[in-house]
C-alpha cells in the first residue's frame, strides 16, 4: 500500500498543516496568532528543534524547519527523517489528512520532506486479520500546497514511490507465497501496468539455453526455477545500446547443504531483494515514460537442501561455457546471477548493473547504512551513479577490483571455484562475476541496507525498496543529459 500525494490549491480551517521554512521569519502571522509565533520561536532559537508542533482543537500544526546544513544530500535527508516523524506523530493521533505547505518556494527541499513521509506511511499487512482497523495508518491523504512544485516532479516523486512500496512488497512475501515462479508473475502483473514487454522462461527454457549456474542452485528444491526478462525499449529512446540490470532472485536462501547456522536464516526470505528492486526500477522507469532503453533479467530460485542438491566439490558447467568448482552452496547468489551475466552479452549492453544482498561480507564492512559497489570498465557511469546514491541517500561505498583478488577465486580442477578465501569476501564475489561479463560493469552488493529488522525512520521495517529510487534517478538523469544531443 502506498500513500499518493495531492496536489490542492487552498487550505480549509480544519486541515493539519506542515509548513516548510527555513527561518521563524518566514513564519508568517497570517496564519498563526501572536502566541503561537513565540512558541515557534522559542523551540526553534532556545531549545534548536527543526520540528516544531501543537495541537489546536481539531487540527495538528507543524512548523519544520530546513536545516542549515551546505551539504545537499545531508540537508535533503534530514528533511526525509523529519517526514517520518511527522508521519508517526499525525498516525499516533489518528489524523487521516495532511496539507505540507511550501512557504518560501524550495521545490527539492518540499519533494525530500513529501518522500519521507509518504515512504513512511508504507505498511505491510497482508497477513494481518486481528485488529486490522487499529493496525491500519490513520493517514491517507497527503496534499501539497507549493508554487514552484512543477506536476512531472510530483509525478516522478508518487511513480518512485510507488514503485518502491512495490518492491518493499514482493521482498516481504514470505517463500510460503513467493516461489520463483510467483515472484515472476509478480513481474508479469506490473510489466502489463507499465508497458514493459515481459517474458519468463521456464525451467525447460532454462534448461536449453544450458542456465547451469541457475539448474545447480535448484537442484535442491522442489519448486522451478525461473528466469524473467523485462525490456522498455521506447521510440524516443536516446540510448542506442541498452542499460540492463540483473537482480539476485534467490526466493529464499537456507544455504544448501551448507545449511545456515544459528540466526543467519531468519531474514533470508529477502535474499530476492535484488531481484525485486531491478524489476520495480523498471517499472518506475517505464511508468515514467523515461526515453531510455532499458532490460531487467532476473534469474530466481530457491537455495535448500534436498536429495539431488549440489554439494561442495561438485563441479557445474555454466551457461557461458565455463566450469566452476562449487566449493561453498551457500555462495550460491553469484551462481545464479553468472548465468544471467552471460545472457546480457546478447544485448551489447552500454552497462550493466547487477544489484544483490550478496555477501555477509559486504553487511560487515559498512553495516545497513550503504550499498557496497564495485566497477569494471565503467569509470564514468559509475561517478554519476554514485552521484545519483547521494541524492537519493542510497550512497554507495566503492570497493576495489584490483587484479591480485581473482588468485582468491581459482580451481585447481575447473576454470573457477565459487568462493576466495575468509578475506575481502564481497570483493571476490565481485571478482567471479565479472568472469562472467565483457561489457562496463557495476556491482552492487545491497546485502546490509535490503532489510531491516527493526524499524528505522523513512526506510521502515522490513524490505526497504533500496536500489529502486537510486536507478530511477540514475535513469532520469541519464534522460535528461542526453536528450538535448541526440
Ligand atoms: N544471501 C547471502 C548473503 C547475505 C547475508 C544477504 C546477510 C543478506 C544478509 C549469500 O548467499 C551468502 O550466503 N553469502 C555467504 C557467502 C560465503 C559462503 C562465501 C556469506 O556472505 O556468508
Ligand atoms: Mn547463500
Ligand atoms: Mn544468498
Amino acid at each position: 500500500m502506498n500513500t499518493v500525494i495531492k496536489r490542492i490549491n487552498s487550505v480549509t480551517g480544519i486541515d493539519s498543516v506542515v509548513y516548510l521554512v527555513s527561518d521563524t521569519k518566514y513564519v508568517s502571522a497570517n496564519f498563526l496568532s501572536g502566541s503561537e509565533l513565540k512558541h515557534i520561536e522559542k523551540q526553534k532559537e532556545k531549545f534548536k528543534r527543526d520540528l516544531v508542533f501543537f495541537n489546536k482543537i481539531n487540527k495538528w500544526i507543524f512548523i519544520q524547519f530546513i536545516k542549515d546544513e551546505k551539504d545537499e544530500s545531508k540537508r535533503l535527508d534530514a528533511l526525509r527523517k523529519s517526514g517520518s516523524e511527522i508521519v508517526r506523530r499525525l498516525n499516533n493521533n489518528k489524523i487521516k489528512k495532511i496539507v505540507v505547505r511550501d512557504v518560501e518556494g524550495k521545490s527539492a527541499e518540499l519533494l525530500a520532506l513529501l518522500e519521507g513521509m509518504v515512504l513512511s506511511n508504507y505498511q505491510f499487512l497482508k497477513y494481518k486479520k486481528k485488529d486490522i482497523d487499529q493496525e491500519t495508518n490513520s493517514l491517507q491523504q497527503v496534499n501539497v500546497l507549493s508554487s514552484v512544485l512543477e506536476d512531472p516532479e510530483l509525478d516522478y516523486l508518487n511513480t518512485m514511490v510507488e514503485a518502491t512500496c512495490k518492491c518493499r512488497d514482493i521482498v516481504n512475501e514470505p517463500v510460503s507465497y513467493l516461489t520463483a515462479e510467483k515472484l515472476a508473475s509478480e513481474f508479469k502483473t506490473i510489466s502489463g501496468e507499465a508497458g514493459i514487454k515481459c517474458e519468463v522462461f521456464n525451467k525447460k527454457k532454462i534448461e536449453s539455453l544450458k542456465m547451469g549456474g541457475i539448474l545447480a542452485v535448484n537442484r535442491g528444491s522442489i519448486d522451478p526455477p525461473t528466469f524473467t526478462v523485462m525490456e522498455w525499449n521506447p521510440e524516443n529512446k536516446v540510448n542506442k545500446k541498452p542499460f540492463v540490470f540483473v537482480g539476485k532472485g534467490v526466493v529464499y536462501d537456507t544455504g544448501g547443504m551448507n545449511l545456515k547456522i544459528h540466526d543467519y536464516m531468519n531474514d533470508m526470505k529477502c535474499d530476492m531483494a535484488g531481484a525485486a528492486a531491478a524489476g520495480t526500477a523498471i517499472y518506475a522507469i517505464a511508468k515514467a515514460k523515461l526515453p531510455v532503453h532499458v532490460i531487467s533479467l532476473i534469474p530466481a530460485t530457491d537455495n535448500r537442501v534436498g536429495g539431488n542438491a549440489i554439494v561442495p566439490g561438485d563441479v557445474i558447467e555454466m551457461a557461458s561455457g565455463n566450469t566452476v568448482e562449487v566449493i561453498n552452496t551457500d555462495a550460491e547468489g553469484r551462481l545464479i546471477l553468472a548465468d544471467a551475466l552471460d545472457y546480457a552479452k546478447k544485448f551489447d549492453p552500454q552497462l550493466v548493473i547487477d544489484l544483490a544482498t550478496l555477501t555477509g561480507s559486504a553487511q560487515r564492512a559498512i553495516g545497513q547504512s550503504g550499498l557496497v559497489g564495485m566497477q569494471v570498465k565503467a569509470e564514468r557511469m559509475f561517478r554519476e551513479l554514485i552521484k545519483s546514491s547521494f541524492q537519493v541517500y542510497e550512497r554507495i561505498a566503492e570497493f576495489p577490483m584490483w587484479d591480485e583478488y581473482s588468485e582468491e577465486i581459482k580451481s585447481n580442477i575447473a576454470d573457477i571455484k565459487n568462493i576466495g578465501g575468509s578475506n575481502a569476501g564481497a570483493i571476490t564475489a565481485a571478482k567471479f562475476l565479472e568472469f562472467f561479463t565483457d561489457y562496463p560493469f557495476i556491482h552492487l552488493d545491497i546485502a546490509g541496507p535490503a532489510f531491516l529488522s527493526k524499524k528505522e525512520t523513512y526506510r521502515g521495517e522490513g524490505g526497504t525498496g533500496v536500489g529502486v529510487r537510486l536507478l530511477f534517478n540514475f535513469i532520469r538523469k541519464y534522460a535528461e543529459k542526453n536528450n538535448s544531443t541526440n
